[in-house]
């Protein structure tokens, strides 16, 4: 089971929009694929959950619902494992317990694999607390979103150090070859220079326009597919490279 995740230290820059479509993108091709909302904002799970969830992925942390019992099927070969959007408990469990019980996320991940799952996208919040951190160490890959601002390379930096943080001091094995440039508008010249700019690091990049019907789509739980998207194509170019095909 290969095991991904979107993250940066930064809010608003895409993490959401790209783990949703990444994980619908991959389950098109034709893989089982479970979306975990571990951003203790519920917003994966109100973007792509119609139904409110009974249990939520802390329920399953603190045994008090099974996975198979939190699980919620989507469409297709997608699945979520849900965060309450109002009342979650994610984050109270990541301060309480999850510092004694550090493998928990380790854990969590060869069960969802027991599951017969072949992929599992992990959306985050924008924190680096223990939380993220320990996620990050049970994952095989971190994918980083970044909007075309100056401010960007600044908080790509800051993940590249805690990233090798992580690998080191939590032994983690989590590679980071994979950026996101998203809201991109090729009409202003500052977005065009920093393409230019980010096209020098050594990521593969994905470029992800601005697109208006893309977030406005969120609230009513449509994705890029359901809208007809521009960035489909996109999309899926990064879902395929996931899998190496
Ligand atoms: N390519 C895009 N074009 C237009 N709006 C976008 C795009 N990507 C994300 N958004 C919007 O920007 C906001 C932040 O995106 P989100 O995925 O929630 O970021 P994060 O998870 O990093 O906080 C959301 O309202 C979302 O709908
Ligand atoms: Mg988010």
């Amino acid at each position: 089971m290969r095991k991904i995740g979107f993250q940066i230290a930064k809010g608003g820059v895409g993490k959401t929009t790209s783990a949703g479509h990444i994980a619908l993108g991959v389950s098109l091709r034709g893989k089982k694929v479970l979306a975990v909302d571990a951003d203790p904002q519920g917003n994966l799970t109100s973007w792509l959950s119609i139904h409110a969830p009974k249990y939520e992925l802390s329920d399953v942390l603190n045994e008090i619902a099974t996975l198979e019992q939190a699980i919620i099927p989507l469409t297709g070969n997608l699945s979520l494992l849900p965060t309450f959007a109002h009342g979650s408990t994610l984050r109270d469990f990541a301060e309480l317990k999850l510092l004694q019980r550090p493998f928990t996320f380790r854990a969590l991940v060869k069960n969802i694999e027991t599951l017969g799952f072949d992929f599992v996208v992990f959306d985050m919040s924008p924190g680096s607390s223990s939380l993220e951190k320990m996620i990050i160490a049970a994952l095989d890959e971190i994918i980083t979103p970044l909007t075309p601002e100056f401010f960007s390379v600044d908080g790509l930096t800051t993940f590249v150090e805690t990233l090798s943080w992580i690998n080191k001091n939590l032994e983690g094995n989590v590679k980071h070859e994979r950026i996101i440039l998203n809201n991109f508008n090729r009409s202003f010249a500052q977005h065009l220079l920093f393409s230019e700019e980010i096209k020098r690091l050594k990521y593969h990049i994905y470029t992800i326009a601005q697109e208006r019907p893309l977030a406005d789509g969120q609230k009513d739980h449509l994705t890029a597919w359901d809208i007809r998207s521009k960035n489909i194509p996109e999309f899926e170019r990064l879902a395929a490279d996931l899998l190496g095909v």
